[in-house]
Parts: C-alpha cells; structure tokens; sequence
C-alpha cells in the first residue's frame, strides 16, 4: 500500500432540492481508500451510495468538498480534465455488466486498450492474460448472450480491470447474481483490489461482498459509519 490514499473524499457535500427544502444527501463526508483495500459501503435506499460513488468516480460534482485520486485534487479542474484523470484512472463495474452485445469477450477488452491508444500487439495479449487470469479463457471468443450473468459480470470486472485502474468503483455488481455466483464475483473484487493494488469501493449489501471487504462502512444522513461485522 502507498502512503498517500488513492481515492480521497473530503468534506463532501451534495444535496438534491425536496419540495421547498434542501436534502443533503452526503453531508460533509470524507473518506481515504488505500490502494489494495476493498472496502464496502451499505446503507438504505435512497441513502445516496449511488450518488457517492458518482461523486467517487467523478461523475458527478460535489456541491462543496474535495475528490483527490492519488493525490491529485480534482475540484478546481474544468470537465475536461476531469474526464482525463476518470479515463486514466478509473473504473466502473455496475450491477448488469453493460457488455456490448455484438463484442466478444475478448473483443470487450481490447476496446479499452484501443481507447487508451495502446499498441494493438500488446492489447491482444493484455486481454487474452486477464481473461485467463480470470478463469475466463474458455469464454474468451464467445458473446454476451453466450454467457451465464456471473460470466457476464466477470468479463465486465475484467475489462474494468483492463484499464489497470488506481480505483475501481461498483455499485451492487452481486445484486442480480444468485449467492453461489455472488460470491465468485466478491472473491474476484477482493483478489482484483488486493494482487493489482487497486482503491475499491463497492456499494453491496449481501454477505458474499461483506465477507471480503477490508473494511464496511454504512451510509446514514449523509455520514458514513463504520460497521463491526
Ligand atoms: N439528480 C437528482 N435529482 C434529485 N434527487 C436526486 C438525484 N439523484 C439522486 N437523488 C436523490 O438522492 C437520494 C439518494 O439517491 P442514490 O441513488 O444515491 O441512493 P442509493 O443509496 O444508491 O439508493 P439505492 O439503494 O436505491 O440504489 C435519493 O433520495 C434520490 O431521490
Ligand atoms: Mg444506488
């Protein structure tokens, strides 16, 4: 683990107008993420882990407060550059895996070394090694609708991961998986954060992401509060 956080929030605050009042929604939250540590965040409905993570993965902006990724601080920057510190390191996994249907798997990786301009020798062999390091192999030529949804959501962790991310963001990606493929994706978020030193946070709820988590935190009017599991 580096010294410096790889993801820190800092006296985060986003409310959403309700009626006539004002909602904060994150109320003056921080929040450091080490590089190597998965930590898991639950809460309610509508508690704004959704929007947390958005604010995390800079796609949204605070309303005040700070989001710095690997220490450099991104508030004042203008959505250009925004987009290039998200691009360069970032990435999403969300609970469908949002494969592109007509790609295979292999292809789904390869278009994320392409977008980054990486040599098209290197981007092949980048995304045949995930996909093995993954246990994904044997998937590697077929579609999305070949696929089971826990092989579906693991190439998407995979491509997530092929953008060799200094953070790595989910939000509920077990929801729609039965626990026995819950828990494959859990121990792959947890062996993807802790082998490549990756800052993930995951917004979960079931035991198979909880079990892994380094650290578990609920969201609760707009705080975060640490869970003893
Ligand atoms: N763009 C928006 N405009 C107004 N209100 C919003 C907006 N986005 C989110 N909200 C409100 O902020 C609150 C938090 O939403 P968010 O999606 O972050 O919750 P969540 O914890 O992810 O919920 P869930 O578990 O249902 O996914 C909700 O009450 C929602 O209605
Ligand atoms: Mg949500």
């Amino acid at each position: 683990m580096t010294n410096q956080p790889a993801l820190s929030l800092d006296g985060v605050r986003v409310a959403f107008r309700d009626g006539l009042d004002e909602r904060a929604v994150l109320d003056d939250l921080s929040l450091d993420v080490a590089g190597g540590e998965l930590l898991v965040v639950s809460g309610r409905s509508g508690a704004g882990k959704s929007t947390l993570l958005a604010v995390a993965g800079l796609l949204r902006r605070a309303d005040h407060g700070d989001v710095r990724i690997d220490g450099t601080s991104t508030a004042a920057l203008n959505e250009r550059r925004r987009s290039v510190v998200r691009r360069d390191h970032i990435a999403f996994v969300y609970q469908s895996a949002n494969l592109f249907p007509s790609l295979t798997a292999v292809e789904q990786l390869e278009l994320v070394g392409h977008i980054r301009n990486e040599p098209s020798g290197e981007v092949r062999h980048r995304a045949r090694a995930l996909l093995e390091d993954l246990d994904l192999a044997d998937r590697a030529d077929q579609l999305p609708a070949q696929m089971s949804g826990g092989e579906r959501q693991r190439v998407g962790i995979a491509r997530a991961l092929m953008a060799s991310p200094t953070v790595l963001i989910a939000d509920e990606p077990t929801a729609s998986l039965d626990p026995e493929r819950a828990k494959v994706v859990a121990e792959l978020l947890a062996s993807a954060a802790h082998d490549r030193d990756i800052a993930t946070l995951v917004v979960a709820h079931d035991s198979a992401a909880l079990q892994h988590a380094d650290r578990h935190l609920r969201l609760d009017s707009g705080r975060l509060h640490h869970v003893e599991d």
